[in-house]
């Protein structure tokens, strides 16, 4: 195919993508599970007043949101899923209501006949449709109301005491006004997850979560689309392998350069000004680590960490979401810092006060991410005030987009300006139009994608629907990821290896442009893949499913990627000095495999209505996230480093060990805990219904309790891993990582100067 045909698929599969992914947008606006200005019940007796639900989703935010337990299944978790708990409390009160009625015995004293009898009423009750969009009015019946009561007391008694199975500390929520306000938003997407859609069958939520009292079980769609979800990944498994045979055999092999390329070349002050963001990235690594083991301890002894009553200075909430917004940050440093330090070198200039916007850059970042972690403890801790001030410099309540608004606008400040002090360093060559043209025109566009697509933060507002809401968030989320995070992973690594003379910048980069239209082919509308159980209409489910099974099929072809690299590092003896990064490279394709392919087909197809927010859920967003991503950071991180200085001598001892420990921590994690925890979930929610297993009861049960103690054993082996590393980073500076070659191939002595 001609490069320009190849531009051409790109184009036409991204338009078609957004338009469709922009159709199941506007019907996710439209059928939205409504929220009920006033809920009365059948007397006509007010029990949630008008904007209270509303205003309780704000609470909720403003507590840490999704980072304190689940919502519809996002989330975090520890505490309960809200929606599954609130809604297994109210049907049981009811059937123990109407029992306690009938004969003065609870429900679970009767005979299998009454217990049917009964529990059919109750999804009746349960499942009509009472709101009346003309007045915005839900009513109920007063045994909700009654049942509304006890559940508003067991969560006032919760937010208020506190509960150390939570992992939520005394007076997290104190104020009477503000506990009511969110017992009504729990209630509200209760009431969603249980209740039909009008003139249908299934509720809002297309009957997630799993809740056997009510009925709420998978919908034929759910199955239907499982099965065909599979086979799509099967004929798509495949068509690429007829694809890869068609190939012509491997062109005859590209003479390596004698020497390192990079060696002689100049390196301009901007790129040296890169230099500080690694040290930066060393020490927001050793932070995250450190708030992720307090995290992870809060999930065997709730209220401190090995005896240490913690819970009021740095609660679980916060440690949660600093672990996962410093692991955003760091890894999202290393890109930038990458791309600042491979620009100039590319357009051959420097161009004018390019340092100066490094430095700006840096400066910007530093106060985003420590300003916004202190909002966020803030907000948390409920003193930013009953005002909006939470929801401008707090807390989002929406993981992964954890920061306050002002904080998220100012990242997106900062991204924009990163794009433009890219753009401007590129611009000489793209102006040349010689052979890297492809190549860069392609991580021009990755760049201008990432920066953008942090936008679509912004349509989760202060008042949006929950739904709505769920939708831009996996536009940022989910269009990173597994797009954009993609594309630019592709091609920097194609780009550095072609900088190294190993491959030809011209097949570099058509390879790039193939392999990103065939990933985002799926990876766009699979961005649909999230929405499945968040209040969308069932063609959500339908085009998730499929696009998404699309998605897999590249990752399961990586072994190809890799194998490719193994090779090049081999073709001259120089190249040894990029083992490295090379070999973090090698690792990010065998996570792109096992973390994202593997695990995150397995929670994929719509059948996961059982497994949403389980374990299962964080074996993939590790594996995934820090397997690619995170590992690709560290690989780019230690390229550049290796590439201004291309005359030192590394020590690498510390290299090799961080190496490993950090591959077989990230495995032993997953594999010897938290995957069979996730699987021991799965089955209890299908015995049992979702609630069952994210309760106390279950986590806590001896056999589930000593496979969540094993994690220690992967996140030690891991946290060596990350010490090791840093240690290396600092040792650059301080002289310890290097050693004074004898002569360098230039014929120059290296001395190690300290910056
Ligand atoms: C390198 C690429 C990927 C990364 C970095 C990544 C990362 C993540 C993260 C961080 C989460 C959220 C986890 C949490 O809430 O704790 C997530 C969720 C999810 N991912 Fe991925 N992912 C990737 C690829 C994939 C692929 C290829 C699929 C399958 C086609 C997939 C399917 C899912 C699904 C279905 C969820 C939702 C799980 C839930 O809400 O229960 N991911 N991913
Ligand atoms: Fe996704």
């Amino acid at each position: 195919m001609s490069t320009r045909r190849l531009w051409a698929a790109f184009g036409t599969v991204i338009a078609v993508s957004f338009l469709t992914l922009g159709y199941a947008g506007v019907r996710i606006y439209q059928q939205a599970p409504p929220v009920p200005e006033r809920i009365v019940t059948d007397e006509g007796t007010a029990l949630v007043e008008p904007g209270d639900v509303q205003a309780g989703q704000n609470v909720w935010r403003s507590l840490g949101g999704m980072e304190v337990g689940s919502i519809w299944g996002h989330g975090s978790y520890v505490a309960p899923d809200w929606t599954a708990d609130w809604l297994h409390r109210e049907a049981t009160f009811i059937l123990d209501t109407w029992s306690n009625q009938e004969t003065g015995a609870p429900f679970d004293k009767r005979p299998a006949e009454d217990q049917a009898r009964l529990t059919e009423r109750l999804r009746g009750m349960m499942r009509a449709n009472r709101y009346d969009a003309a007045t915005g009015t839900l009513t109920v019946e007063r045994v909700r109301a009654e049942a509304f009561a006890a559940n508003l007391t067991h969560y006032r008694n919760v937010f208020g005491n506190g509960r150390e199975e939570y992992a939520i500390p005394r007076g997290a929520l104190t104020d009477p006004a503000k506990q009511q306000q969110l017992a009504a938003f729990f209630f509200w997407s209760s009431w969603a997850a249980s209740t039909n859609r009008p003139n249908d069958t299934v509720s809002y939520t297309s009957n997630w979560p799993h809740e056997p009292l009510v009925a709420n079980r998978p919908t034929p769609d759910v199955i239907v689309w499982t099965g065909v979800s599979i086979l799509m990944l099967l004929a798509g498994i495949g068509l690429m392998a007829f694809w890869y045979a068609s190939q012509p055999a491997d062109s005859p092999d590209r003479q390596a350069p004698e020497t390192d390329p990079l060696l002689g070349a100049a390196t301009f002050p901007s790129q040296r000004a890169t230099r500080k963001y690694f040290w930066t990235v060393a020490a927001l690594m050793l932070l995250q680590i450190a708030v992720g083991i307090v995290t992870a301890h809060y999930g065997v002894e709730g209220d401190g960490f090995y005896g240490w009553k913690i819970d009021q200075v740095l609660p679980y909430s916060v440690a949660r979401t600093w672990h996962v917004q410093l692991g955003i940050f760091w890894i999202a440093t290393t890109w930038l810092a990458a791309g600042l330090y491979i620009a100039p070198g590319v357009g051959g200039t420097e161009p004018r006060f390019q340092r100066l916007g490094v430095n700006l850059l840096f400066g910007a970042l530093l106060v985003v991410v420590l300003g916004s972690l202190a909002g966020q403890w803030l907000s948390v801790k409920q003193v930013l005030g009953s005002g909006t001030l939470w929801f401008y410099v707090g807390h989002s309540g929406y993981e992964y987009i954890d920061l306050g608004r002002a904080w998220q606008i100012a990242l997106l400040v900062g991204l924009f300006l990163w794009l433009g002090l890219m753009i401007r360093a590129l611009l000489p060559a793209l102006r040349r139009r010689d052979e890297q043209r492809t190549i860069l025109m392609l991580f021009a566009f990755s760049a201008v994608a990432i920066a953008g697509f942090y936008g679509a933060a912004l349509g989760a507002g202060q008042h949006t629907n929950l739904a709505i809401a769920e939708y831009w968030r996996w536009w940022v989320v989910h269009l990173w990821v597994e797009g954009f995070f993609e594309v630019f992973a592709t091609v920097i690594i194609a780009f550095l290896f072609a900088r190294l003379g190993l491959v030809s910048l011209v097949s570099a980069g058509r390879n790039s442009v193939l392999a990103s239209t065939i990933y985002l082919a799926g990876g766009i509308i699979g961005t649909l893949h999230h929405l499945y159980f968040s209040g969308t209409p069932t063609m959500v489910l339908a085009l998730g499913a499929v696009f998404s099974a699309l998605e897999v099929v590249p990752l399961l072809f990586v072994g190809f990627d890799a194998w490719h690299n193994l090779k090049l590092s081999g073709r001259a003896p120089w190249v040894q000095k990029y083992r490295w990064p090379i070999s973090f490279f090698i690792a990010v394709a065998f996570w792109n495999l096992v973390g994202a392919g593997l695990f995150g087909f397995m929670i994929n197809p719509p059948i996961a209505l059982y497994m949403q927010g389980l374990n299962t859920t964080p074996v993939h967003g590790h594996a995934a996230l820090f397997g690619v991503y995170g590992l690709l950071g560290i690989g780019l991180m230690l390229f550049a480093l290796r590439a201004l200085r291309p005359g030192e001598v590394w020590r690498d001892g510390l290299l090799r060990f961080s190496f490993w420990s950090l591959n077989v921590g990230l495995f032993a994690m997953v594999v010897i805990s938290l995957l069979p925890v996730g699987l021991m979930q799965t089955w209890a929610a299908v015995e049992h219904g979702y609630w069952y297993a994210r309760s106390p009861e279950f986590l806590q049960s001896p056999v589930v309790g000593t496979f969540r103690w094993l994690r220690v054993i992967g996140d030690t082996m891991f946290t060596a891993g990350v010490v090791a590393l840093v240690l290396f980073v600092y040792g650059l500076i301080t002289g310890h990582s290097t050693r004074v070659a004898a002569t360098t191939p230039a014929g120059t002595v290296v001395r190690l100067p300290v910056h």
